[in-house]
């Protein structure tokens, strides 16, 4: 499709989740309907689409009759198979391609296309079972060991900071889950990442990058400017457009990196979907992540993605962050974003504030501690 989706046409966004929610707003300012095909029912995505389906990621015939009623698809949700990208291809153009996903999904693929296209990522091996375990050592510590697919929010991760912690895990190597991918741990200055969308046509854009704390695993906060030296930002910037381009994505991706104390950037990993570090983006400039994610799949003009306030995101997670929303809705400045979970487990993403500044306004170090959820 090199040609722009009309006015009235239809977009299938796989993924019930608040990414596919917050996409779907976007697409109906945008005068497009939403079809949301989601596993799991009730799905926060199913209160802003246009029609919903029920049902299994994996069931050809569920996704054949949800094809049939796209213009386009695209996805909020990465565990899709490559079966199943196929199956919907057969009917209708897939943004971004499933080739970019079956890289993204696997990190092992992810790592080595990310070295093929000329960007640093941390040093890395894989383990394909209790055997190779022993060949750690050689590697040196910290490390921390992933799964190489279905990890999300730090889950399926194992840390080894240490000799003393290698061996005791290696008592229990035989209980671990094999495939691994294993990663030197970096002892990074800052996380930063970067949203970057391209069109059909090859127009790309990339937003400011935020710097990005996390806690337990799950993304904590995101600032906006990121604290960083001259240069690093554009530099974070020509990295993601870099792969954009290479990889031939059609919508939008994100690109997490760490900043070590050389102020040199290695990539984390990439994620071919809105992420949840773009979402300042919905308040501080002219145009968010998810009208930008619209646009580029459906062959739309991309706008400059300028930044007209500075901003802090604080992520809403649990019951405890949920406690604090009559605080919240008192606030100045602050823009809340529920996602409609009825229920607040702990863990659980439940919605976002972004606080926005005059820019060249965000209150440093020491006023973010003041914030909360802190
Ligand atoms: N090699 C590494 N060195 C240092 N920290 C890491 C490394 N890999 C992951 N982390 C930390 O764990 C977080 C989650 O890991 P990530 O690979 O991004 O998995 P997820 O898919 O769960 O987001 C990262 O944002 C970072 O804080
Ligand atoms: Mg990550």
């Amino acid at each position: 499709m090199t040609q722009t989706l009309a006015p009235g046409s239809t977009i299938g966004i796989i993924g019930g989740g608040q990414l596919g929610r917050m996409s779907a707003v976007a697409a109906a300012q945008l005068g497009y309907r939403v079809h949301i095909l989601s596993a799991a029912s009730p799905a926060p995505a199913a209160d802003t689409a246009a029609s919903v389906t029920v049902g299994a990621y994996d069931d050809p015939h569920i996704l054949e009759a949800f094809a049939r009623d796209c213009d386009v698809i695209t996805f909020e949700f990465e565990n899709i198979s490559a079966d199943g990208l196929k199956k919907l291809a057969e009917f209708c153009p897939v943004y971004p391609a499933g080739s970019i996903l079956e890289i993204s999904q696997d990190r092992v693929a992810e790592k080595t296309a990310l070295e093929r296209m000329g960007l640093a990522v941390a040093p890395w091996t894989t383990l394909h079972s209790a055997d190779d375990f022993p060949t750690l050592q050689s590697f040196g510590f910290p490390l921390i060991l992933k799964t190489t697919r279905f990890g999300y929010d730090g889950k399926g991760q194992f840390r080894i900071p240490h000799e003393e912690a290698f061996q005791q895990l290696s008592q229990r190597a035989q209980d671990l889950p094999y495939p691994l991918i294993v990663e030197r741990q970096i002892d990074f200055a800052r996380e930063l990442s970067v949203m970057v969308a391209r069109t059909p046509q090859g127009a790309v854009r990339a937003f400011d990058p935020s710097e990005n704390r996390h806690r337990d695993g799950i993304l904590r906060v995101s600032m906006v400017p990121a604290p960083i030296m001259p240069g690093l930002a554009e530099k974070a910037q020509q990295m993601a457009i870099h792969l954009a381009k290479k990889i031939g994505l059609i919508g939008i991706l994100g690109v997490e990196f760490f900043q070590d104390h050389h102020g040199d950037l290695l990539i984390n990993e990439i994620a071919p979907r809105p992420h949840n570090s773009g979402h300042w983006t919905m308040d501080a400039c002219v145009i968010d992540q998810f009208e930008m994610h619209i646009r580029a799949v459906a062959g739309l003009p991309l706008p400059e993605p300028r930044r007209h306030s500075d901003a802090f995101m604080h992520n809403l997670i649990g019951p405890d962050d949920i406690a604090l929303l009559p605080e919240l809705f008192a606030e100045e400045n602050c823009a809340i974003h529920l996602y409609g979970k009825a229920e607040a487990r702990p863990g659980r993403k439940m919605g976002h504030v972004n606080r926005l500044f005059p820019r060249g306004g965000l209150p440093g170090e020491q006023a973010l501690a003041n914030f909360r959820p802190t």
